[in-house]
């Protein structure tokens, strides 16, 4: 058939006010640029450095790989809509029970999953300023106000006296990242205790441990989620497999609490949410003990090296507890980000946080993380400081 006028279906007639205000009021999420873009754009070949989306430099998990190898001939199958396997590994792993798990297409679905449960329009959602923009999209959704309180300063931390004086009786979320994306800060444990005492009835503290892993054992007495929620606190904790194990683009995370919490996440989430090559994966990878080990020290070893030479380049960083840093290139960071992608590095600019002269780096293997040095130390006497 030959379409010669216009039908009257064609999407550009679409009445933007049909669409509801909560969907259109979402600020699209700004990824990492994908390596694939970069070479098209900038017509380059050979290697890439990216260093944006604080992915695992070290690839994924090779005990992961190894059990993907067997998932191939089982795709025509619907995965289990239970997560039954990976669901007793994680509740093994962690020491919970299974009904204190809920999985999801990353854990950026059970942030969603949070709003669509707890949240109805006019209910606040109390988060830092700038933090993973998510927690804003999922309270817009719900037709949900956010209440956003800005971090401290010089140190970019949480100012969790702020969000306790910010609660109300229309509180229902709290979200914190600890650590915290993008800044690497963490909250300690006396932090915590005191945004619970204050926390409203009916109101739900979720921390978010997408970057726990880095943490756990180093940070001495971190406030997990997992201590909060054994005390039967109203706290849910977030997971991800997208970082230490090196499975973002599978797609896999995870929520933990109290089964009366957790079953009612469970409610809105859609049968199939979890695919089957992520399961199988996940549930190998959570025993990986090795490579857990190999990517901390990689990361460890990163972060010392990454700030040993903004020091010796003069650049004030944010100490950082994740696989990323923040660094104030005292320049405008876009046309500092531009520069590097002409030398094939991709990093975040701060600016879509509201920190115009900084650079989230997510810390690679050695040989990564000195092609990034090298190039910002090729680039940075071009650029202008930035004034003031
Ligand atoms: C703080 C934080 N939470 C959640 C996520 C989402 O992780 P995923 O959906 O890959 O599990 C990210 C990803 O960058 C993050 O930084």
């Amino acid at each position: 058939m030959t379409v010669t006028s216009k039908p009257h279906y064609a999407t550009d007639t679409v009445d933007r006010t049909l669409v509801d205000p909560r969907i259109r009021a979402l600020k699209p999420y700004q990824p990492g640029k994908p390596i694939e873009e970069v070479k098209r754009e900038l017509g380059l070949i050979g290697e890439i450095v990216k260093l944006a989306s604080n992915e695992n430099p070290l690839g994924p998990s090779p005990a992961a790989l190894a059990a993907l190898a067997e998932v191939l001939p089982k795709l025509a199958l619907y995965p289990d809509g239970g997560c039954h396997d990976l669901r007793a590994a994680v509740a093994q792993k962690v020491g919970v029970t299974g009904d204190q798990l809920v999985f999801g297409n990353g854990s950026d679905e059970i942030i969603h999953l949070l709003g669509l449960t707890f949240l109805q329009p006019g209910d606040e959602v109390v988060i830092g300023h700038p933090t993973f923009v998510l927690y804003e999209s999922a309270a817009t959704l719900a037709g949900a106000v956010t209440i956003k309180i800005p971090l401290t300063r010089p140190g970019f931390a949480h100012d969790t006296e702020a969000m306790a004086n910010a609660f109300t009786d229309r509180t229902r979320l709290v979200f914190i990242a600890n650590p915290h994306n993008p800044t690497g800060t963490v909250v300690g444990r006396s932090a915590v205790d005191a945004l619970l005492e204050r926390l409203p009835s009916r109101a739900v503290l979720v921390l978010d441990e997408a970057y726990g892993e880095y943490v756990y054992d180093d940070v001495p007495d971190f406030p997990a989620a997992l201590d909060y929620i054994r005390a039967g606190a109203p706290v849910i904790g977030l997971r991800t497999f997208s970082k230490m194990y090196g499975l973002a683009g599978l797609r896999i995370g995870y929520g933990v609490g109290s089964p009366e919490l957790i079953r009612l996440l469970n409610q809105p989430r859609s049968p199939f949410n979890v695919n089957l090559s992520a399961q199988v994966a996940a549930t190998a990878a959570v025993n990986d003990d090795t490579f857990v080990e190999k990517t901390r020290k990689t990361n460890s070893d990163g972060l010392r090296e990454l700030t040993a030479a903004f020091d010796r380049l003069g650049l004030p960083f944010i100490p950082s507890f994740a696989n990323f840093i923040m660094v104030d290139v005292q320049r405008p960071c876009r046309m500092v980000y531009d520069a590097l992608l002409r030398q094939g590095v991709i990093v975040r600019t701060g600016d879509i946080f509201g920190l115009p002269t900084h650079l989230r780096v997510t810390i690679g293997t050695a040989a990564q993380n000195a092609v990034f040095l090298a190039a910002l130390e090729a680039v940075l006497p071009a650029i202008a400081p930035a004034a003031g």
